[in-house]
């Protein structure tokens, strides 16, 4: 989701600001823009596009110290060159970039209009520039500060002054900021992707925190009492690198292939084989602790919310504790009832979903106990939690997630086998479980270099009208998911339904060769399955399955057969999943889509 990318330092700030957007491109935006400045003040330009189409626009752009820039993905208003930022003041010299959403955008613009304030854009930032022009008493922090008491809503900015060419000031209340500190520069930006290229020192800025960026430093204060706050500079893991096709055509094509690699990273060092059990260090939680676990809940959006079911069944089936998972955006706003006796668990990979970071803080207020499960290291969700694991799947680029959904699910089991251990596994059954989850990176490895029948589906999934994919029990988080990755990369018409559910209302829209996706492992509800594949196979669909390796029976039932290893039943959505992954990024190629950067989507979604 938008951008925020700022500098101040010795070198000609352009090519750092443009640079630092395009680190920022795979979150998602429809148009890009900078501010710097020129002897006569402020310097803007802004496109509708890609941050290619804005880099073009700046030929004869002047040299300067200081900028700031930012990708929109558009709220408040239409994707148009106006209504992209930076957002100027009345008399252009302040500029300012936004993330984040004013909610009481419209007294603002009332009051403001009133007074004569002319607006130029739809968008509910250009008040702020407004309102720092209104507060303006000659100190651009108190100004600021005086701006940002007025709103309510969530907000990161960076705002530059025509008449202060030293600083940036930026203030943060609810979407990220982090400051890099280099060597006679310092780069303020939303995301560490578009810091790491220039500095690994970096100060993550909190909620109700701003700070004044100058070439040497950065001096933090309390948004709103003005109080000067001490910094905590850290150093961003090695992890965290400028991420690389390393020679495929797509970031998503890339993610699928890193699965083998990226669930052993995510396993490794903490199933232990021998000791049929697993360690999760950044849980601190002793086994008295997770006896004392009587329930868990999974509070995820998206993909990972899918993984978040595929967990709570395995706790639930493995563990005998019973778990739920729960769509963080509904969860944070039922007024959920909270216990000490149940463990919540925040899965997201960029760590910055609003509404999973909006449920842990419900939870949190609540008194309740949260961990984090979490690729991006430092992000908001694993700070907020304080306790949890990271997955280390390196950084996912694609907006479609595909190695940060197979990584959660086995950070899940890993955890699920740590608390059945404390119950009702012994240590021969813990050894088996163990061994089944280090076995998953060599079976993955060998579904990637023989993936099947896939492109023999492609064509018919492209050209349908309505795609179905049914799964039952673990299978049918994978078939949402595959339905969600084929509508996200495709924009083809489709829906995941457990396969149960399908004949009480679905069933009306099968069509004579319309594509049903069944998702067949051979587990306990295999033979169910079977029951409703013939139903749809009735009406005419043309079936696709997936199954397990050896299962001919099954294959022979449908038009097309996709086998998969064979694995236990809790452990089937980390191979199933995989060929509905290749499959929506085949289809969307052959759509010609724009795979890694879809239509309207945000690979790090801060707004509600
Ligand atoms: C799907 C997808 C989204 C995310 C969702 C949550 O491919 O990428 O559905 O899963 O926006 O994001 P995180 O995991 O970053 O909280």
């Amino acid at each position: 989701m938008c951008g925020i990318v700022g500098y101040v330092g010795h070198r000609d700030a352009l090519p750092t600001l443009v640079s630092g957007l395009r680190q920022l491109e795979y979150r998602g935006y429809d148009s890009a823009g900078v501010a710097i400045l020129d002897e006569d003040g402020l310097w803007i330009r802004k496109e509708v596009g890609r941050v290619d189409d804005l880099a073009r626009s700046l030929d004869g752009a002047p040299r300067s110290q200081v900028g700031i820039a930012h990708t929109r993905w558009a709220t408040h208003g239409g994707v148009t060159q106006q209504n992209a930022h930076p957002h100027t003041d009345g008399v252009g010299r302040i500029a300012l970039v936004h993330n984040g959403i004013i909610e009481n955008m419209v007294p603002l613009v009332a009051m403001l209009r009133a007074e004569g304030v002319v607006f130029t854009s739809e968008t509910d930032t250009e008040i702020l520039p407004h309102l720092i022009r209104k507060a303006w008493r000659g100190d651009p922090v108190d100004a600021v500060r005086a701006a940002l008491r007025q709103v309510q809503g969530t907000f990161g900015v960076a705002v530059m002054f025509a008449d202060h060419p030293d600083i940036v000031v930026v203030a943060r209340n609810g979407s990220p900021l982090v400051i890099g500190l280099g060597d006679g520069e310092t780069i303020v930006a939303s995301d560490p992707q578009a810091i790491v290229a220039l500095t690994r020192r970096v100060i993550h800025l909190q909620d109700r925190q701003m700070a004044v960026i100058r070439a040497d430093g950065a001096e933090l204060h309390g948004l709103y009492d003005g109080r000067r706050h001490d910094q905590s500079v850290e150093l961003i893991d090695g992890d965290y690198g400028v991420a690389d096709l390393e020679g495929h055509p797509h970031f998503m094509l890339k993610e699928i292939h890193e699965q083998a690699r990226s669930i052993s990273r995510c396993l490794n060092g903490r199933v232990s084989r021998e000791d049929g059990n697993a360690r999760l260090g950044g849980f601190e939680m002793r086994p008295r602790e997770l006896v004392g676990v009587q329930r868990v809940v999974l509070l995820g959006c998206g993909t990972s919310y899918h993984a978040g079911m595929v967990g709570a069944m395995a706790i639930e089936a493995m563990a005998r504790v019973s778990a739920r998972a729960e769509i963080a955006s509904e969860f944070r706003y039922r007024h959920p009832i909270v216990s000490n006796d149940t463990l919540y668990l925040a899965v997201s990979q960029s760590g910055e979903t609003i509404d999973t970071l909006g449920a842990v803080q419900e939870v949190q207020l609540k008194g309740g106990a949260v961990r984090g499960i979490v690729n991006v290291v430092g992000s908001t969700i694993a700070r907020t939690c304080g306790q949890g694991v990271y997955l280390h799947s390196g950084p996912e680029v694609a907006v479609a997630s595909t190695k940060a959904f197979t990584s959660q699910v086995a950070a899940m089991l890993t955890f699920t086998l740590m608390l059945a251990r404390t119950r009702n596994l012994d240590l021969g059954q813990g050894r088996s479980v163990a061994a089944e989850l280090l076995a998953i990176p060599e079976k993955v490895a060998a579904l990637l270099a023989n993936p099947g029948p896939i492109d023999d589906v492609v064509e018919s999934v492209a050209r349908a009208r309505y795609v179905l994919f049914l799964g039952r029990g673990f299978s049918f988080p994978v078939a949402l998911e595959g339905a969600l990755k084929l509508k996200e990369v495709a924009y083809v018409p489709c829906e995941g339904y457990p396969a149960g559910e399908m004949k009480h209302g679905p069933i009306a829209m099968i069509e004579k060769g319309a594509p049903v996706i069944v998702v067949a492992p051979r587990d306990a509800q295999r033979d169910k399955v079977v029951s409703n594949l013939r139903e749809v196979a009735a009406r005419g669909a043309r079936i696709i399955v997936i199954h397990t390796q050896g299962d001919d029976e099954l294959a022979q039932l449908a038009d097309i057969a996709i086998p998969v290893p064979s694995t236990p039943d809790w452990a089937s959505p980390l191979l199933t999943a995989i060929p509905l992954q290749l499959l929506a990024y085949r289809t969307g190629i052959a759509l010609g889509r724009d795979i890694d950067k879809p239509r309207h989507l945000a690979k790090s979604v801060t707004v509600e």
